[in-house]
């Protein structure tokens, strides 16, 4: 873990080399974990910090910076106790007795034309700490009301970070990083890599689903990063791309001791993270299993295994699409991206804190790629695909002294698919300072067109997301006294799984 920032604060007229674009009125909204307090446990990892959102506003060529902590039930707790209640990343045995958390996913997915939200939870049948297999998948309408629920078994208790939504399915990547009751009681971590586990993707209807219409699919062992595009081929089969590294890329959750010896940060920094495309198809038969997570419960299976279709040797993660594309074929996509071969100057900056991002990526896929009205061109689900590249790579290296957070696209309005900017966040990794950068999303290799100097230097951030100023202004009115959707209600009771929890507990409701 670094050291804390704990900054809340605001910073008015940010200076700026370059030019900021006329056209760009909105905010770059970024979360970082940031510990305000000391953890309980010496060895805790960054993502178990508090809540805290960087705002980038930029309007009519200026910027501005805002900090804050999120006002958690965690934020409250601590900020009364003035210090920390919890232990390890979610591990209720390790937390002050006061604690009780849920399960949402960082992840949800918005569909441009629908306006739906689909978001989803793992560990979600109990109180969120129980280790359980049950999966939850909801959407929630434009206007903010849940629509559809269903639940789901998966083979094993382990970490779904991303999804990805095609216009009729939801594609969940099972992760092998695996949770265990009994570690956690044990004070242990919540989450071990086990080498020797597949990794499973599952695919579900986003409309009237049922538990037993889910069907997993199965492949060779990786650790999935985050997923770029997700949409449907003519044949109805799904394609889904994400990053997909060769290990654990997560060193702080080793494998339990009786699998093999704990990987190192050093060894991290050597995984290969190639961008991977899968083709699923949801009709592909199935039989039911079952796993001894799963207990009596129906886990259903792809008879076939699935290999990639093809691999595009990126070697990035953090992959970011045109978000008005979501659902849709895609022709761009955005990555940080790892090149060892570049100069890093260790002397000056010590080990690259977060990993040696030290490359921003713009990836298009070539026209036998580009999957529009025609069938896939690689070979369908099952068969083995080709490795290399497949479309063109523009590339932007700042020098041997910064690193990338992950990159957030801007849309140009009226323009077509990728056309806009790139902002991310440039590390000054012998400074205790950051800059913001916006490219030419189409032309990352000629440099910033303005980089926003922050004064300060901001803790190792998750992800981020640009919301246009039109967005922000029309849920204000949304949610105004006189709005058609009318202001946020405060829950006036126990939300249903709160009410079957305590009934559990016997503390009533
Ligand atoms: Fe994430």
């Amino acid at each position: 873990m670094d050291e804390s920032s704990r900054l809340e604060g605001d910073v008015f007229d940010l200076e700026v080399t370059g030019t900021l674009p006329a056209d760009i009125n909105g905010t770059f909204f970024r979360v970082q974990p940031d510990h305000r307090f000391p953890p309980l446990y010496e060895d805790d990892i960054h993502f178990n910090g508090d809540g805290s959102v960087t705002a980038i506003r930029i309007a009519d060529g200026h910027a501005d910076f805002k900090q804050r902590y999120v006002r958690t039930e965690r934020y409250q707790a601590e900020t009364r106790a003035r210090k920390s209640l919890f232990g390890r990343y979610r591990n209720p045995w390790t937390d002050n007795e006061s604690i009780l958390s849920p399960t949402f996913t960082a992840h949800p997915k918005v569909d441009p034309e629908t306006g739906e939200m689909v978001c989803f939870a793992y560990e979600a049948g109990g109180d969120g700490a129980d280790c359980s297999v049950d999966v939850a998948v909801w959407t929630v309408d434009a206007d903010g009301k849940k629509i559809e629920e269903c639940w789901y078994k998966a083979p094993f208790a382990g970490m779904i970070h991303d999804c990805g939504i095609s216009e009729n399915y939801v594609v969940l990547a099972l992760t092998p990083i695996k949770m265990d009751f009994e570690r956690m009681k044990r004070g242990g971590n919540k989450f071990a890599w086990d080498p020797n586990e597949d990794q499973w993707y599952g695919v579900v209807p986003r409309r009237g689903a049922k538990s037993e219409d889910i069907i997993w699919f199965r492949a060779d062992n990786g650790f999935h990063g985050h997923v770029a595009g997700c949409y449907e081929l003519p044949s109805g089969e799904i394609v889904f791309d994400l990053t997909v590294a060769d290990g654990n890329v997560f060193f702080f959750f080793p494998p339990d001791d009786n699998i093999t010896p704990p990987d190192g940060v050093a060894k991290r920094n050597r995984l290969s993270s190639p961008t991977v495309r899968w083709i699923f198809d949801p009709k592909a038969k199935k039989s039911a299993i079952r796993t001894p997570a799963a207990g009596d419960a129906d886990v259903w299976v792809a008879d076939e295994r699935s290999k990639p279709v093809v691999t595009w040797l990126t070697n990035g993660e953090f992959s970011r699409i045109d978000d008005r594309v979501t659902t849709k074929p895609y022709r761009h996509f955005w990555q940080a991206v790892v090149d060892p071969t570049r100069p890093y100057d260790f002397d000056k900056c010590g080990p690259p804190a977060g990993g040696l991002f030290n490359c921003l990526g713009h990836y298009t896929w070539s026209e036998e790629h580009f999957h529009t009205d025609k069938p896939a061109q690689n070979g369908t689900n099952g068969k083995s695909g080709e490795e290399g590249k497949f479309g063109l790579e523009d590339m932007y290296f700042p020098g041997p002294t910064m690193t990338f957070q992950e990159p957030t696209f801007i849309p140009r309005e009226g323009g077509a698919e990728g056309e806009g900017y790139l902002i991310a966040l440039l590390n000054h990794l012998d400074q205790l300072r950051n800059d913001v950068v916006i490219f030419d999303a189409q032309n990352l290799a000629k440099g910033p067109l303005a980089t926003v100097h922050l004064p300060l230097k901001l803790k190792l951030g998750l992800h981020g997301n640009w919301v246009d100023n039109r967005d922000i202004e029309a849920w204000q009115r949304r949610r105004g006294t006189n709005g058609d959707v009318g202001p946020v209600q405060v829950a006036t009771e126990p939300l249903p799984w709160q009410k079957k929890l305590a009934e559990q507990n016997g503390t009533g409701a």
